[in-house]
């Protein structure tokens, strides 16, 4: 039983740990063409660092771990990570999300040092789309990886797809067609008012899913599925005989603050209590003289000071990007 209980009762079992604030796409909707300043590399904790906290976080009652970036897989030597937090901790579940570019090169390492399931972000199966969303492009590479993912038995898969409205909006049926065929969790995700998609850097305007959601269940006789594996705010329908899943995740037309069981923990060293709220507890020093006591108060102090959720649809925004965050 979690210890990690917020003042409106939500117990937090679930950690999502940044290992780099650094990524190999630059997504027009995250961060501007020329990139944002990246922390200085002495700032960002070491392995050994974040694998000790962790440790307190499951004394804490944490027992599901996400690992995220900007992009994970820029960090060398991640498949180490992967088995400390493996063979240290006693996880239920050790996840990544990742934009898939390297994954290819590194699915079997991962797979091998205890990493049970990866969420690749695929905002569109068209490549010149791809290359424009994300300025960069590689949406082959982000193919072979998750194909790559997949054959190291990193399941269930799942698939990101941000929806923007007059960008991507024509692919849902396509997507809904891939989940027919291939056994994989393709989730449809609404913008965000955090970072750069907050100043209007991204591609177009935000679509209300849960609207998708109805226009597609009539469209295709989808049908509320199990819910899948996962600690994410996803629901989850399928299509009628269907190999795979679809999963809509819904933060401004049906928020899910109200069961909110995740922290976060940033490369450098701070606890983030809630997404969309840049309040966050400084714990970097505490980490790395190994004082215990301080690492467990800060988890303390910064859970019992998250919000009730966020005040997006009433115009808030959220000032620190995703790539900091790892969403
Ligand atoms: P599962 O454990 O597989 O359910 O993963 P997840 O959905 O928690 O992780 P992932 O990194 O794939 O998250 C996908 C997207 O879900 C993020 O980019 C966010 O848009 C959204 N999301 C995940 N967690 C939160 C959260 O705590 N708050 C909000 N507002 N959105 C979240
Ligand atoms: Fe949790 Fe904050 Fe996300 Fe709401 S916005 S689900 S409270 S992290």
């Amino acid at each position: 039983m979690s210890e990690l209980v917020d003042t409106f009762g939500r117990a937090h079992d679930s950690l999502r740990v940044s290992v780099t604030d650094r990524c190999n796409l630059r997504c027009s909707y995250c961060m501007p063409e020329e990139g944002v300043e990246f922390e200085p590399r002495d700032h960002v904790l070491s392995f050994e660092d974040l694998s000790w906290t962790v440790d307190i976080a499951t004394d804490l009652g944490i027992d599901a771990v996400r690992v995220t970036g900007g992009e994970p897989l820029l960090r060398a030597n991640l498949p180490t990570f992967v088995e400390m937090l493996d063979q240290r901790h006693a996880l239920d579940d050790i996840a990544l999300t990742t934009n898939g570019l390297l994954l290819e090169r590194h699915a079997d390492a991962l797979a091998e040092a205890g990493l049970d399931r990866v969420n690749v972000s695929i905002d569109s199966m068209d490549t010149e789309r791809f290359a424009e969303i994300t300025r960069i492009g590689g949406l082959e590479s982000v193919v072979r990886g998750t194909v790559a993912a997949a054959r190291a038995g990193l399941e269930p898969l799942k698939i990101n797809t941000l929806i923007v409205d007059g960008f991507n909006t024509d692919e849902l049926d396509r997507w809904v067609e891939i989940t027919r065929e291939f056994e994989v969790t393709v989730r449809f995700m609404e913008v965000m008012p955090i970072g750069e998609a907050a100043r209007g850097g991204h591609v177009g305007d935000f679509v209300d899913l849960t609207d998708v959601r109805e226009r597609l269940a009539d469209r295709h006789d989808l049908e509320p599925a199990d819910t899948s594996v996962g600690n994410g705010p996803a629901r989850y329908w399928k299509a009628p005989d269907a190999a795979g899943t679809l999963g809509f995740i819904t933060p401004m037309s049906h928020p899910y603050c109200d069961t909110c069981s995740r922290l976060r923990l940033t490369s450098t060293g701070d606890i983030r209590p809630c997404l969309a709220d840049d309040a966050q507890v400084d714990i970097a020093s505490a980490i790395q003289r190994r004082d215990t006591e301080a690492v467990e108060t800060g988890f303390q102090f910064a859970v019992e000071r998250k919000v009730a959720g966020h005040e997006w649809r009433d115009g808030a925004t959220t000032e620190t990007g995703m790539s900091t965050l790892g969403g």
